[in-house]
């Protein structure tokens, strides 16, 4: 039992709520600048992927896919760019080659079976996901070798079952998974590939998009998990 101020949703109740489905968010960072993932994540990853005969770039969460395209501009021509989102893109624009824009919901959707990425980014995506370790547990294995997973994460966003927070024992858990965490910048990275997915030893109980704002100021989703 929880003691959680509201119900807890399942992740389809999830991605019908006004905190996940909406137009508000930031959805345009692009490649550089102000607004943009190399200052999000605080490397530009062309520099991950620049001097690749065939760099693949997968982006998790990937809203409007600017920094996808303005990577395909520049990367070489075998350069395969594919972006995740629940909601494809809202304005209609070209469709550079070796981008690919998925629209399907990280619960489920995974990379088709033997493909692997030099570089796997979540920028400001996690926090609207319902079980964010399920997705942090596949996506280990989703990075080729020498390849990088990497995405922000608010470790708070994680509630024990009283509604404390669960960030100590979550954080323990990845740490032993072979993830590292970076507190200063928010961000959660993993290097090893791994030949399956990490096991994290906590039950899914459901998702509260009502907790409120995260680091950023944005509302954010809290992920109630029972640890085994
Ligand atoms: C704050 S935006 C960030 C978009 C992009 N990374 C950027 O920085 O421009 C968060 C994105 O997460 C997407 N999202 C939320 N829940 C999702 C889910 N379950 N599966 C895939 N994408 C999801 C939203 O549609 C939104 O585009």
């Amino acid at each position: 039992m929880t003691l959680s101020p509201r119900p807890l949703l399942g992740d389809a109740e999830l991605a019908r709520t006004s905190v996940v489905a909406n137009n508000t968010m930031n959805r345009g960072r692009g490649l550089s600048g102000v607004n943009s993932y190399a200052r999000e994540l605080g490397f530009d990853p062309l520099a991950r992927l620049g001097g690749l005969d065939r760099p693949r770039w997968l982006d998790l969460c990937s809203g409007e896919g600017l920094a996808l395209r303005a990577a395909a501009a520049v990367l070489p021509a075998g350069a395969v760019l594919t972006g995740v989102d629940l909601v494809g893109p809202l304005l209609p624009r070209p469709r550079p080659t070796g981008v690919e824009l998925v629209t399907a919901s990280l619960a489920t959707w995974s990379p088709p079976p033997g493909r692997r990425y030099d570089l796997v980014t979540c920028v400001h995506g996690l926090h609207y996901l319902g079980d964010k370790l399920a997705l942090l547990a596949r996506a280990v294995t989703w990075p080729a070798p020498g390849g990088l997973f990497v995405a922000h994460l608010d470790p708070d966003s994680f509630r024990l079952p009283d509604g404390r927070s669960a960030a100590r024992p979550v954080l323990r858990a990845l740490r032993d998974a072979g993830y590292t965490y970076h507190g200063r910048r928010h961000l959660l990275r993993h290097e090893d590939p791994a030949d399956r997915p990490a096991v994290l030893p906590f039950a899914h109980l459901g998702a509260d998009p009502q907790a409120g704002p995260n680091w950023t100021g944005q509302p954010g989703v809290a992920t109630y998990v029972q640890p085994l």
